[in-house]
């Protein structure tokens, strides 16, 4: 099958409740279909169904279908040609199809000896290293009735504290304790997303997203983005078009893109939750991770009544080996995700939990600590990439740990592979889009040492050189 080819049951399963609102049946597929071009959802170049297979798929007559794709062709959407059927207008770019399970595994892959520009795993500040060193755990906390599923009571307070000093009202019954932010994220995707349901998420996102939904049965649509993140006028239609059963949203500092997401949208995108009853994780794992001082409150703050289920962990500002994260969420969920995580792997670590609020009770100066190492640590990563790789663009971001590049021509994925051989390895589109995407960016953490990143930029550097001519 053609990258660019949608079968009908993707389609079908895209198309949401087409078959409600005004006009005939094939204007109303035409609307619908049309809908998901502009979206972006369906890419220029994209091979619709044949008109017989996507009749049988939405138990409509072929006819229906044959008059949607005519009305879409008139429109200028779709072009038809005999022999190769009905594709998007507009010219055909190399693309990432849509769901490719474990792509998170790819992070996790890197080659022997080579040098590992695939993970976003800061360094353990010295601050950090110090509590650690210094930390005896309060044993007095740790006997067994607190081996409670959702963490020790202290911590869950402890955290609550946090929430409500940065403006979100929290009670501990709100907080659930996990092992990182990704057993938070898959725990909120098994609870809430079944075989067939759509989830939302920016077009490129965390794959710890995706692939939870992937293995749920679930489909992720991805929702258009702007140089502020998430375009919230897109996610409306699709709210009111897909009637998803989650949003994902990662809107501080985003990761891999660095976007953060203005006041008024994410004001927006809570009203639309709350609006439309649709639950929304928010990732706040970078959030903390600010070059201009800026930390934004949580999507929960700006309107309490939205079902928001806010992700965090001590991994990107303390120790992501120290795999301690939590959620906040309505008490009622918190009490139902115990049960499931009780059943998983019973409960958090008890010492990681002692050693975590050690952490926690610095968390501020913690956060500037490492905020003020990546901002100088992107600044040599943006000169030694005028160096190395002068042709790429990106958007220098305002927070979080990675450089979101775009290659001016050309495959990411090829170029990873090329990578590989001059001993680096790195991953882009292919891991990151969340739906058809361009496949044009190579993600870029900073959080190598100094001299591993300089050695990392060069050896892609001279990748590319290698990659480039071949075009
Ligand atoms: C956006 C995002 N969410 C979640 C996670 C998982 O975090 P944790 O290490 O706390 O499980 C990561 C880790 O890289 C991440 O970047």
């Amino acid at each position: 099958m053609h990258a660019g080819d949608v079968s009908a049951e993707r389609l079908a399963a895209r198309l949401g409740r087409w078959t409600h609102g005004e006009g005939t049946l094939a204007a109303r597929l035409s609307q619908a279909v049309a809908a998901l071009i502009h979206g972006g959802e369906l890419r220029p170049g994209d091979r619709l169904p044949a008109e017989r297979a996507l009749a049988a798929t939405t138990s409509v007559s072929r006819g229906t279908v044959v008059a949607a794709y005519a009305d879409l062709a008139e429109g200028g959407l779709v072009e038809r040609r005999q022999g190769s059927g009905t594709r998007v207008a507009g010219a055909a770019a190399s693309a990432v199809p849509p769901h490719r399970p474990g792509r998170g595994e790819a992070l996790f892959s890197a080659l022997p000896n080579a040098i590992d520009l695939l993970r976003t795993v800061p360094q353990i500040p010295e601050l950090a290293v110090q509590l650690i060193t210094e930390h005896t755990p309060r044993l007095e906390l740790a006997l067994l009735p607190e081996t409670d599923p959702a963490g020790l009571a202290v911590l869950r307070e402890q955290i609550a504290d946090l929430f409500r000093a940065e403006g979100t009202p929290t009670t501990p019954e709100q907080i659930l304790v996990t092992h990182g932010a990704q057993q938070a994220i898959s725990l909120v995707v098994n609870a809430l997303v079944g075989p067939g349901d759509v989830v939302l998420a920016e077009e490129i996102t965390w794959p710890g997203v995706t692939d939870s939904v992937g293995l749920r049965g679930g489909t992720v649509h991805g929702i258009p983005m702007t140089a502020d993140g998430l375009d919230v006028d897109a996610l409306e239609v699709a709210m009111a078009r897909l009637r998803p059963a989650l949003l994902a949203v990662n809107p501080h500092h985003q990761n891999p893109t660095g976007t953060r997401l203005p006041q008024a949208a994410r004001h927006r995108v809570a009203e639309l939750a709350a609006q439309y009853g649709v639950p929304v994780i928010e990732d706040r794992v970078v959030a903390g991770i600010s070059f201009d001082g800026v930390v934004p409150p949580s999507l929960a703050a700006e309107r309490p009544d939205a079902p928001v289920i806010v992700v965090e962990s001590v991994s990107k500002w303390a120790w992501a080996g120290l795999r301690i994260g939590w959620l906040r969420a309505d008490p009622v969920l918190v009490r139902r995700l115990r049960g499931a995580r009780q059943l998983a792997d019973q409960s958090t670590s008890v010492p990681a939990q002692l050693l975590a609020m050690d952490l926690l009770a610095h968390a501020d100066e913690l956060k500037r600590q490492n905020s003020r190492i990546h901002q100088e640590r992107l600044r040599l990563l943006q000169d030694l990439m005028a160096t190395h790789l002068p042709d790429w663009s990106a958007a220098p971001p305002r927070g979080g740990l990675s450089l979101w590049a775009r290659l001016p021509v050309g495959s990411a994925a090829a170029l990873a592979r090329v990578a590989a051989t001059h001993g680096v390895s790195v991953a882009g589109s292919a891991e990151f889009a969340a739906s058809v995407s361009p496949d044009d960016h190579i993600r870029i953490p900073f959080t190598a040492p100094e001299e591993v990143l300089a050695e990392g930029i060069a050896r892609l550097g001279a990748a590319w050189r290698e990659y480039r001519a071949t075009l």
